[in-house]
């Protein structure tokens, strides 16, 4: 894209998801944690054209990286996704997401019953598989819209 085509304007420190499905830029906010009540700088382009992917959806968070468990539930929503990091506006690391084996700690059961909704102090846990995930407590599994089971 050319700096004339450039829709949303580029950042000084922090990172940009590039490469992310057209539409999933809300969800992606939501595995991050951000709603915009912890005053973070966020721009956001949405099913903007792309070469690869045909509409793209783009997040920009000012002054902040990722940890590397954000990093592994995004793959489960934008499995072809880049991770830039931008220091004084350079891109200084670009990382592609990895289908990770578990996830923990970011999507919650759907089962009422699964010890890990109850009152015990335990970390949701996900096996990840080729077309959902499986709680790793009570082998239920989710296939359609993990984004919506998305704990923050
Ligand atoms: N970017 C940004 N702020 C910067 C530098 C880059 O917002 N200071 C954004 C660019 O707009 C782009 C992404 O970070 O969306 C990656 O930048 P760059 O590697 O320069 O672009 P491409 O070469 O097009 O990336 P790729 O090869 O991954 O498609
Ligand atoms: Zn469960």
């Amino acid at each position: 894209m050319t700096e004339k085509e450039l829709r949303v304007s580029k950042i000084e420190n922090g990172t940009v998801i590039d490469h992310v499905p057209g539409g999933q830029a809300l969800n992606v906010l939501a595995i991050l944690g951000i709603d915009g009540s912890g005053g973070e700088e966020v721009s956001i382009g949405m099913n903007v054209p792309s070469d690869a992917l045909g509409r793209k959806d783009v997040v920009k968070v000012e002054g902040r990286e990722l940890s590397q468990n954000e990093v592994d539930v995004l793959s489960l929503i934008a499995p072809r996704a880049t991770i830039n990091i931008i220091r004084d506006f350079e891109v200084v690391e670009k990382l592609r997401v990895e289908r990770p084996e578990r996830v923990k700690g970011v999507l919650s059961c759907p089962n009422a019953n699964c010890i890990s909704t109850g009152d015990e102090p335990i970390e949701s846990t996900f096996d990840v598989l080729d077309d959902g995930v499986r709680c790793a407590y009570c082998d239920t599994i989710i296939r359609d819209d993990i984004a919506a089971h998305i704990d923050v």
